[in-house]
Parts: C-alpha cells; structure tokens; sequence
C-alpha cells in the first residue's frame, strides 16, 4: 500500500530556470531550504524544497519529490540534549552570513542554546559562531544577537558576485531583501543615483558592480554601517562610482540633480518621502520602500508617494510595486517605484 507524503516534506518554490540559482540563494539565505530533498529540474521550471511557504513565492506541493538518503535535521541531531517537553520548540529556520550563522532561539532554549550552535555548526562546516538573533531595532535598525558558539562575528558574505563584508553582531543584512537587491542591480546604468539609506552598501554595491551608474551618493548615517559600507566600496573597486557620505539624508541630500533615488528605510520612510522626491530630476525615479499593514498592500504605500509628490506640486506616475517580504504578522514590506514628473 502506498502511503501519502505528508505535506510539509512536500512543499517546493518553484522558479523559472533562469531565476533558478538566486531563487536558491534566498531560500537558503532565509534557512527554509529543506536539505533532505533535492533541487527538481523540470522542462519549464526548477522545484526548490522549502520547509514551510516564502511570501512573494510561488509553491507547489511535490508529487514525487526526491529525498537524499541521509537527511540534515536538527531534530535528530538534538536528541537527548534537549528535554522531551521542548522538542517542539527547537528552532526551524536559521540564515547564513557568511561563516557566521544566525538563529532565533526560544526563550525557554537558553539554557540549550549551546547544543543547538554547535549541531548548527556539525552542519556546515565552512561555518564558524552562531549568533542567537532577538531582533533587529532602533533608528539605525541595529541587530541584538549574542554569540552562542564561536567568536568571530566579522565575515565576507558573497552573493550575485557580490562581496559584503560586515559584523552580524553589528549591522543588519536581511536575507529577505535578497531578490530585491538582484532586482536593484539591474538598474541605474550611466545615471546619478542617490541611496538615501545606505547602511553597508545594500543597494549601492550590487547596482555599482552590475549596472555601472555614472555616480552613486550613498548616504549613512550610523558610523558603524558607515565603516562597512566605505570597505565594500574599496572591496568591491567601485570607489569611482560609490561616493559614501557619512550623515543624516535630512540634511545631505542633494536636490534636483538624481536620475534614480533608493530610498531602503522601513517603518519611518515616508518622514524622509519629500526630502527624496525632491533629489530627483524631472522625469527620476523613486524607489521607495515602506512597512505597510498585508492588507492595504499596496495602496497605503502608493498614497504615500502620490501625497507627497502632490504636496512638492509634482506628480508621481506610477511603475511597478513589489512585495519583498512578510514583515511581521500581518505587515509587509513593500517597495513601490514611481516616476516623478515635472512640477504642474
Ligand atoms: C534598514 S537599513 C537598510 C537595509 C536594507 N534596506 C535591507 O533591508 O537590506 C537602513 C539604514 O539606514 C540608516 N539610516 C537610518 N536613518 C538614516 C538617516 N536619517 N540618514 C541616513 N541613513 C539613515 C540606518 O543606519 C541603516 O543602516
């Protein structure tokens, strides 16, 4: 008799072949990968296995989904180190920086968090602290984390041929954003570019090293991202696109020279809306990233920019809107592109 595969050994993101590889990239990067089953190639389409849904991914469940024959699971790596009772709680999903790796553990963990750093580390072995992940705050969006095994939290994370260097126990890198910095890179080729919100070079780096703009502003305000951001610039030789700026894009933002503006902030974005607007050319484009609760998606964000553009006597045409990932429960973040036209 044949039996079903229960449906969360089945679940895949499907992607086109030519998106295929970073479709991989962020589902490992968000730790949903699931690596007892293998990478499926299809004629029209590549199945990558996840162990729970993406937001902004198509997913299918698997009719015959290929499993390796020893399978990576946490689950079975802690037997016997962590009590019966907290079986459940043990983390599903970690994400990779680098050598370092990033995980949330439950509260009620600490006293185990060690056994989980080092199974963690027994699975990649390239790998060398994990870092216990309680969120990322403040106006800087600065991580807490704290090391659970190992003591290096600087590292090289590459990714679309990209080099980031950074301290995981000291700036963020959201591995959700992934697909929207490949997105990022494609454009601003000959333009002036300002990134209004730099941090370590998120945006900048990638759009430099693929798209060549004739200029990039990249303004930061927090030293510390700043130290990292003027290091991948050097790391990545785009010094003569790249010109970093340490200070607050309240005050050093250019006006009315930008053919493209990033605007990279969540939450507080809309505050620096007309700053933004007002850096741009007749005719620029804005990207302009916000959180905005799942169901106003995407209104609330484009009534942002519409109002603000109105507010400069400016209209905002439009373009695209993008969903890059879920934010928290029920919120979103959102990125909505629009071109910026001449006054009325
Ligand atoms: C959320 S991070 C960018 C992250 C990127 N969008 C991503 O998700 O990968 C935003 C950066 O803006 C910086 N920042 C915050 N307020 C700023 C301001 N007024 N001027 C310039 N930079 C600012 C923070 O220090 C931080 O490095």
């Amino acid at each position: 008799m044949s039996r079903a595969t229960p449906e969360k050994i089945r679940l895949a993101v499907i992607a086109k072949k030519k998106d295929a590889d970073a479709a991989l990239k962020m589902v490992v990067s968000l730790g949903v990968f699931d690596k007892s089953r293998k990478v499926i190639k299809r004629q029209s389409h590549v199945e990558i296995p996840v162990i729970r849904s993406v937001s902004g991914c198509e997913l299918i469940l698997q009719e015959d989904p290929l499993f390796y024959k020893k399978k990576l699971d946490l689950f079975h790596a802690l037997q016997g180190k962590i009590p019966e009772e907290c079986i459940h709680l043990i983390p599903r999903g970690w994400f990779l920086l680098g050598e370092v790796i990033v995980v949330k553990i439950h509260p009620d963990l600490t006293a185990y968090e060690h056994h989980i750093g080092q199974a963690l580390l027994d699975f990649y072995p390239r790998c060398c602290t994990v870092l216990a992940d309680e969120g990322i705050f403040g106006p800087f969006r600065e991580p807490v984390r704290r090391v659970i095994v190992g003591n290096k939290t600087q590292t090289v994370h590459k990714e679309n041929k990209v080099i980031f260097n950074l301290d995981a126990s000291l700036v963020m890198f959201s591995p959700g954003n992934l697909m929207e910095r490949i997105r990022m890179s494609r454009f601003g080729k000959g333009e002036y570019v300002v990134d209004m919100f730099a941090g370590i070079g998120y945006f900048t780096i990638p759009m430099a090293v693929h798209s060549r703009p004739r200029k990039i502003v990249a303004i930061e305000l927090n030293p510390n991202a700043y130290h990292y951001l003027c290091q991948n610039i050097r790391q990545n030789h785009v010094e003569e696109i790249v010109e970093p700026v340490l200070g607050d894009c309240a005050k050093v933002t250019p006006e009315g020279v930008a053919d493209r503006v990033v605007m990279g902030m969540v939450q507080v974005t809309d505050q620096y809306l007309q700053k933004g607007i007002s850096a741009l050319r007749p005719g620029g484009i804005l990207h302009y990233h916000q959180t905005i609760a799942a169901s106003k998606y995407p209104a609330a964000a484009i009534r942002d920019v519409t109002e603000a553009a109105a507010a400069l006597g400016r209209r905002a045409e439009i373009l695209n809107y993008v969903l890059v990932k879920k934010f928290s429960p029920g919120v979103v973040h959102a990125v909505i592109d629009a071109r910026i036209d001449r006054d009325f």
